[in-house]
């Protein structure tokens, strides 16, 4: 192994910056030299390649988003695509190439490495949907940015005493949600994983006014539902003011926590060691705080398991129900 590369792919995740600082410079430091892929595969496919430095990646480590700038490519999901990208990787003399996204970018390393380019899958997406690892790059930042949105709309709310429906991203997981949830104190929490009552949520919200408390937050994950409908939901059912704020992009950008820092740089210079050990196909992820890696294929195929006992928890804290 002499020449490695490093790309992002999918939607950019806080920390992707920090992770690309830790294979460039753990790399280099390992006595090889590395290249950053620009715009995920399409720039592997189009040979937007360039040589990192040391200094490169200065002054990256807090910055969301990613200097390498990334994509959804679906050029490279063809037979023909995989071929051309194949082809410039071995035109640059590139051996092994650390690919820093979520589960779509994880079967593009997958079938890379097939086609004897030599990956290493490092997990980057706010969405902390795999199965395999406790937490991806970039979910703790999210989370502080929802956080963040739930604190300022919680003050709006009690003054006006309305119901706030906050809608998060996490495509199909509930986590983002879940989290900022609780750490937020929502009396409300809406996951694609849990079933949901409209009915007990207007209950929640007539008991709560009963006793003179008006003002709720109700956090909803994307993939449970669309808040502006909800929002009409609730008015048909509940005499109550509603409104809605569907945190978008604010949650995925901004410079990462420490948190995500940290994990980036731990879990991108595993990934050179990996490589530089002649170890190709695998993932790195975190389990009780333990960096480990595993076969990409196997983590694909795990199914993530919901925290119900977290969510429950934030039944058992909500003031609403009781005084
Ligand atoms: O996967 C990250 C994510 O931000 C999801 O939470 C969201 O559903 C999706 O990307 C949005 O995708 P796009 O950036 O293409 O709008």
């Amino acid at each position: 192994m002499k020449n490695i590369a490093v790309l992002t792919s999918g939607g950019d995740a806080p920390g992707m910056n920090a992770a690309i600082r830790a294979v460039v410079r753990s790399g280099i430091n390992s006595g090889l030299r590395v290249f950053g892929i620009k715009r995920g595969y399409n720039g592997l496919i189009q040979g937007d390649i360039q040589e990192m430095k040391m200094s490169s990646v200065s002054d990256i480590i807090q910055r969301g988003g990613t200097i390498l700038r990334t994509a959804r490519s679906e050029e490279f999901k063809t037979p023909e695509g995989l071929a051309k990208a194949v082809n410039v990787a071995k035109v640059f003399n590139i051996d092994g190439i650390v690919v820093i996204g979520g589960d779509g970018s994880f079967a593009g390393a997958q079938a890379l490495t097939n086609s004897g380019i030599a990956c290493i899958g490092v997990p980057g997406t706010i969405d902390n949907d795999l199965a395999y690892t406790d937490y991806t790059i970039g979910f703790d930042t999210a989370v502080n940015n929802a956080l963040d949105a739930i604190n300022k709309i919680r003050d709006t709310s009690a003054s006006h005493e309305r119901v706030s429906i906050i809608e998060v991203m996490g495509r199909h997981c509930g986590d983002i949600a879940l989290h900022a949830g609780i750490a937020g104190g929502a009396e409300s929490i809406i996951v694609p994983e849990i079933e949901f009552s409209l009915d007990s949520i207007c209950r929640m919200l007539i008991q709560s006014k009963n006793r003179g408390k008006l003002h709720s937050i109700i956090l909803l994950a994307e993939g449970a539902g669309d808040g502006i409908k909800l929002e009409e939901q609730i008015r048909g059912m509940v005499d109550i003011e509603v409104r809605t704020t569907i945190l978008g992009y604010i949650q995925r950008g901004g410079n990462a926590t420490a948190v995500d820092r940290l994990l980036a740089s731990r879990m991108g210079a595993k990934a050179v060691e990996l490589l530089v050990a002649g170890k190709e196909g695998r993932v790195v992820g975190i389990r009780d705080n333990k960096i480990f890696d595993m076969e990409i294929h196997e983590a694909l195929a795990m199914k993530k398991v919901f925290n119900k006992e977290l969510f429950e928890l934030s039944d058992v804290l909500t003031s609403n129900l009781s005084d």
